[in-house]
């Protein structure tokens, strides 16, 4: 039974992971769906626990469910899950085209957002079905010992313990501490995840304890948001709802959709939304920055997997595509990024007429798929004053797959929290992407005013 690891740390160990993502509202959330895309989930869908639509993630009992098809995980997986840090034995080969690799993603990104994380994961490889729980419940209550990496697991067809792994008793424990800390995670509805996954693999987190207020600048608060317009009871689930570029007014779209945002402080009124709040973000107050349903539509470029928040699916939108006055840039900078691969990297940049319309532009920097980096101009030197132009430079940049941080294989890295890269040669990059961004507003600007 691998219930041993809370003896070998320190009471404050997940504390001292929350400031990991504490930069940007739903970064430690998107960590939970970076890893659902390194499972090779084809659906990702977040939503409420208990699931009729109108739980509110923020009561005690409640929680936020991050759900996926993916591989999911056999005892030994959520074991390495719950552990904090990267597995050595894992070489840069298993690295390459994941998101992950450092190894504390779901740690401090679950802990960001709540203080306790169940994991539900079937695995039909093994026919097995495992829970883990990750809590710092009992330390930010009573400053006893947090619950770091107990997992129990049991067969999928007859629901035994695998006694290569778990006793009964063992199981027992987590199911109990379970529902002590969300009386509504009883075992009954463990039992009842477990049916509905028989014969399927994938993965399931309950993030209980939503922080409410998390510790960012201003003390913003979140808000659920749903069914605004009195709910919509005919939709089917699958169905994409608004959102779209071309279907009318883009920000009216998302604002209407069931989402979680953030307010400024002391906002009672939905309507006074964080854009309006001046304030460390001043520079990006972006949709994606408070509203979830935006973030989520632009996290993957490929939009895979699908998202469905709330039950209505995310309008997932592919930026470079939606770009007019299209041009291919090229940036290359003679990186060796890797054994076969082509070094040459290639960006696009356009206008963006939503983003205009916001007064938003610059570079959208994408690594092997995921967003990381968004209208980013300041760590460019790209002059603000022509903001309004909307132009955008998207660009998906290969990942590296060295394990140093710096010049070693000339390749770009994402930072820990996916909030940003460290690169080798990152003045050089600096200084092609602002030439060949300037350079487009020029023209853009001169073709506008002829
Ligand atoms: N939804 C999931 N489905 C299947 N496996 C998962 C899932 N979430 C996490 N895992 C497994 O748990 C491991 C640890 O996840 P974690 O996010 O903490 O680290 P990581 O993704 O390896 O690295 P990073 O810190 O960069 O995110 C992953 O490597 C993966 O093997
Ligand atoms: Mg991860």
């Amino acid at each position: 039974m691998a219930a041993a690891a809370s003896s070998i740390v320190g009471n404050n160990i997940l504390s001292r992971l929350l400031d990991r993502h504490n930069r940007w509202p739903f970064g430690g959330l998107a960590e939970l769906l970076h890893n659902s895309a390194d499972a090779d989930a084809s659906l990702v869908s977040v939503g409420t626990f208990p699931t009729p639509v109108g739980a509110d993630p923020f009561h005690p009992h409640f929680a936020l469910d991050i759900s996926d098809d993916g591989k999911g995980m056999d005892h030994g997986d959520m074991v390495r899950m719950m552990r904090i840090g990267a597995d050595e034995s894992i070489g840069r080969k298993d690295k390459r085209g994941k998101i992950g690799g450092y190894g504390v993603g779901f740690k401090a990104g679950s802990l960001a957002t709540a203080h306790t994380a169940v994991v539900l994961s079937s695995c039909l490889e093994k026919r097995t079905v495992s829970v883990g729980l990750l809590s710092n419940e009992p330390y930010e209550e009573r400053h006893e010992r947090p619950h770091v990496g107990l997992v129990a697991t049991q067969s999928m067809d007859t629901a035994m313990v695998d006694e290569e792994t778990t006793t009964v008793e063992g199981r027992d424990r987590i199911l109990d501490l379970i529902a002590k800390i969300n009386p509504c995670l009883t075992r009954e509805r463990i039992a009842l995840w477990s049916g509905q996954m028989h014969g399927k693999s994938g993965t399931t987190v309950y993030l209980c304890g939503v922080r409410r207020n998390p510790d960012l600048p201003g003390r913003m608060i979140y808000e659920f948001v749903n069914e605004r317009n009195g709910g919509d009871g005919g939709r089917s689930a699958g169905e994409p709802v608004g959102g779209e570029y071309g279907r009318g007014d883009d920000d009216k779209d998302v604002a209407d959709m069931p989402d979680l945002r953030l307010l400024a402080p002391g906002a009672s009124d939905r309507d006074m939304m964080f854009d309006e709040f001046p304030g460390r973000y001043d520079d990006q107050n972006a949709p994606m920055d408070y509203s979830l349903r935006a973030y989520l539509g632009l996290m993957f470029k490929s939009r895979t997997p699908k998202i469905r928040l709330f039950g209505a699916d995310v309008a997932q939108r592919d930026l470079a595509a939606e770009l007019v006055y299209r041009r291919r840039v090229d940036l290359d900078l003679d990186l060796d990024v890797g054994v076969g691969s082509d070094s040459a990297i290639r960006g696009d940049v356009g206008l963006h007429p939503p983003s205009e319309k916001r007064g938003l532009s610059g570079a959208m920097l994408y690594c092997e798929n995921v967003l990381v980096s968004s209208y980013a101009r300041q760590e460019f030197e790209i002059p603000p004053d022509e903001r309004r132009l909307g132009v955008l430079l998207v660009v998906d940049l290969p990942k590296s797959t060295s394990e140093s941080r710096t010049v070693h294989d000339r390749g770009f890295k994402p930072k820990d929290n996916k909030l940003g890269f460290d690169w080798a040669g990152k003045k050089r990059f600096r200084r092609k992407l602002r030439a060949e961004f300037l350079a487009y507003e020029d023209w853009a600007d001169a073709e506008r005013d002829r």
